[in-house]
């Protein structure tokens, strides 16, 4: 476990269930691990968006994020949600910084589509910052939103941002902590494993859906530099330290 890099994507759904995620991370620290947190927040942006009185929009089945809408994702996001993280790392006695995407151009990004509004899809990172932030003994948790080139920020999915960190940094780990207990065959069975060319096909039979599809398609772009990346069940207790030990249950997408 020593000096490991750790890729860990925290589902916004698993978020404030009262989980040991913050233990298993600060236990990973005390080991020597370089542990790396990506976090969503969907549940929490849909309440706020709520909250607002935003109506949402929808184009092709894809949430639109106008300039309000964007507003509320951002302080939502990179305020509330990530600094909730940093604060249950710090009372547990770990060491952890809060930035998002923006903070040291950490993920670029350009805009996805006009239509579709603040979207932005990634186009590198700047490891710099975060590599300071690990040399320094702390632990990055990173809000998904992203800098375009003009100055612009755009809300990215948490899980293309987990993926593609994890590939540039070439972590040792990658793990997706959801609120499943992995992924669900054509017969609603979790598989243990899959491939890629497995995952390709459960997406074209629709099997894999939804949030499902941007969580696997990050974890074959990580497969670049990884051996595997885990889905695991973030609502059960100690699920990030079993993943971290390869005891977890869940479902491993392995190259080849
Ligand atoms: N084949 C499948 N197996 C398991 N879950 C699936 C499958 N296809 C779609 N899903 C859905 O994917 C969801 C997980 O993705 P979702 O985006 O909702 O959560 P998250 O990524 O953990 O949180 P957030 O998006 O807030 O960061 C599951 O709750 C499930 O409804
Ligand atoms: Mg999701």
């Amino acid at each position: 476990m020593t000096a490991r890099t750790i890729v860990v994507k925290i589902g916004g759904s698993t978020l404030g269930s009262g989980d040991t995620t913050f233990e298993d991370l600060v236990a990973l620290q005390r080991a020597g691990a370089r542990p790396v947190v990506v976090h969503g927040g969907g549940k929490v942006i849909t309440e706020w968006l709520e909250r607002s009185q935003l109506p949402t929009r929808f184009v092709r089945g894809l949430r639109v994020t106008d300039e309000p809408a964007l507003c509320v994702v951002t302080a939502v996001l990179a305020g509330l949600v990530n600094k909730e993280l940093v604060a249950k790392v710090q009372a547990l006695g770990g060491k952890a910084i809060g930035l998002c995407g923006v903070d040291g151009a950490l993920v670029q990004v350009h805009q996805r589509d006009p239509e579709l509004g603040f979207v932005g899809d990634v186009t590198g990172f700047n490891l710099d910052i975060l590599r300071i932030i690990l040399d320094a003994g702390y632990l990055p948790i990173v809000a998904p939103i992203g800098l375009d080139e003009h100055g612009q920020h755009y809300n990215i999915n948490a899980d293309t941002v987990a993926g593609g960190l994890a590939l540039a940094v070439r972590a040792d780990d990658l793990i997706f902590l959801t609120d499943v207990p992995g992924i669900r065959d054509g017969s609603g069975q979790v598989v243990t494993q899959l491939s890629r060319d497995d995952v390709e096909m459960l997406i074209a039979e629709g099997v894999i859906a939804s949030g499902m599809i941007p969580k696997t398609q990050a974890c074959l772009c990580a497969l670049g530099a990884l051996q595997e990346a885990q889905i695991v069940d973030g609502r059960v207790p100690h699920a990030l330290l079993a993943s971290a030990k390869g005891e977890a249950a869940g479902t491993r997408i392995v190259r080849g």
